[in-house]
């Protein structure tokens, strides 16, 4: 073969698309159950928008962007995440200027350049939401609520989150050098990726791992003790509602998001023993992106989940792509080519998922390739059925036949489809 998909992507093949589908449903379900409306957006925009959103300093925006310029010497960059074109649509439609909250959500493929490995893609799904113009712990309980009620609905359970606050614009800053004046005394002996970040967004040395450089880092200062007042509250306020829903979480100062624009809240949702990538959600507050993109001072929080590592992490894979609707296959003697044709036709438009065959095979290989296909009910139609003007029903499942009158046979279909539906 010549050709082979590129390098940290995914073919998504029938017996997984129907997972995938389940999954989407299930969200849409949810979000629904919560208000949250649906928004889609163009896979690519301009690049500038994740340098002054994301982060200049970011390694999505530094490392990991898919740029290119199109024949009008546009610089464009395939979406590495969907938060700021969520607010510059906000924006650009006018959605903002009619007040109040906006709960929105989206499906859809992201582009990040990173070494793939096992939950790491170069094109990966996100299913995400963000809730506009609500202030209060109140939204971030809610949005947090929503990602935890959407993994339970999936069937997953041993999911853990993790809740931190990284302050904002009045308290950050002196965290920042408290921080910095913590590691002065060893930032020489780290490697330099620490560095780097020492000079710049200091608090994702954070996020730095390897024993190497952690065993340098000592007892650091925490940013729970460096929140103002109003912070302070805020993260005190968003503790007291899980708890009163509920919502068993951990509080971890250690949790410094990769993208620049967080305020206040920080969440991940991981799920223990599905490898090193093990984060299915991260999300958090971002009160100041619509104001920096032009827009009212507007409050706003949201996340977004990885579909790829959801699906690994959950059985529901196997099990979601199992309740793919059932299709039923008809299966006929050679001669009976317009008779089929016409059944096929009267059942799909009663509703019914239905396939034949096009080969002009015989019955008992038509009844094999049902059984390749998975198939739940065959229709037989041979040429004593053709003459008594009835057909042969087969249960795949359980290898019962039983003979129906061929005007009778959609109701029949659809009442055992309903039967057997969960
Ligand atoms: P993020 O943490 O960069 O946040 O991505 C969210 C989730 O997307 C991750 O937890 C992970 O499950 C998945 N993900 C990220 N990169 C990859 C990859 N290369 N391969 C597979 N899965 C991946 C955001 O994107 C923010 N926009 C979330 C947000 C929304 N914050 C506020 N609103």
């Amino acid at each position: 073969m010549k050709f082979s998909a590129p390098r940290g992507t995914k073919d998504i093949l029938p017996e997984e698309a129907a997972a995938w589908r389940r999954l989407e449903e299930v969200f849409v379900r949810q979000c629904y159950l919560y208000g949250f409306r649906e928004i889609r957006l163009p896979i690519f925009e301009e690049a500038e928008l994740y340098s002054r959103s994301t982060g200049e300093e970011t390694e999505i925006v530094t490392k990991q962007m898919y740029l290119f310029t199109d024949r009008g010497g546009r610089n464009l960059a395939l979406r590495p995440e969907g938060t700021p074109g969520v607010v510059r649509a906000y924006l650009q439609s006018g959605l903002a200027n009619q007040g109040g909250v906006w709960r929105l959500f989206y499906f859809g493929p992201f582009f990040r350049y990173e070494r793939p490995q096992a939950g790491r893609f170069r094109q990966f799904h996100q299913a995400g939401v963000e809730f506009f113009g609500a202030a209060s712990p109140q939204a971030d309980v809610e949005v947090i609520a929503l990602a935890m009620d959407f993994l339970k609905a999936l069937g997953l359970e041993g999911a853990k989150l993790r809740i931190n606050s990284t302050g904002c614009k009045a308290c950050k800053p002196a965290y920042q050098e408290a921080l910095r004046k913590a590691l002065a005394p060893v930032v020489d002996k780290l490697c330099e990726w620490c560095q780097e970040r020492y000079k710049g967004n200091t608090l994702r040395i954070l996020d730095e791992k390897r024993p190497d450089c952690r065993r340098y880092f000592g007892d650091l200062p925490s940013i729970l003790d460096h929140l103002c007042e109003g912070c302070r509250e805020h993260f005190d306020g968003l503790r007291s509602q899980l708890n009163l829903l509920k919502i068993s979480y951990e509080a971890d100062s250690g949790i410094v998001r990769g993208l620049d624009y967080y305020t206040r809240t920080v969440f991940e949702i991981n799920q223990p023993g599905i490898g090193a990538q093990d984060a299915l959600v991260g999300g958090g507050r971002y009160d100041n992106m619509v104001e920096e993109f032009g827009g009212k001072p507007t409050p706003a929080v949201g996340w977004a989940a990885g579909i790829e590592r959801i699906l690994a992490a959950t059985e529901a894979k196997r099990e979601m792509a199992a309740k793919a609707e059932p299709v039923i296959y008809i299966a006929s003697a050679g001669d009976d080519v317009a008779g089929s044709a016409g059944l096929v036709q009267e059942l799909r438009s009663a509703g019914l998922p239905v396939v034949n065959d096009p080969l002009g095979r015989s019955l008992s290989t038509q009844m094999k390739d049902a059984a390749r296909q998975g198939c739940r009910w065959v229709v037989l139609i041979g040429d004593d059925e053709i003459a008594t003007g009835t057909v042969t029903l087969r249960d795949m499942e359980s290898g019962e036949q039983q003979r129906v009158k061929r005007e009778e046979l959609a109701q029949k279909l659809k009442q055992l489809a309903e039967q057997k539906s969960p």
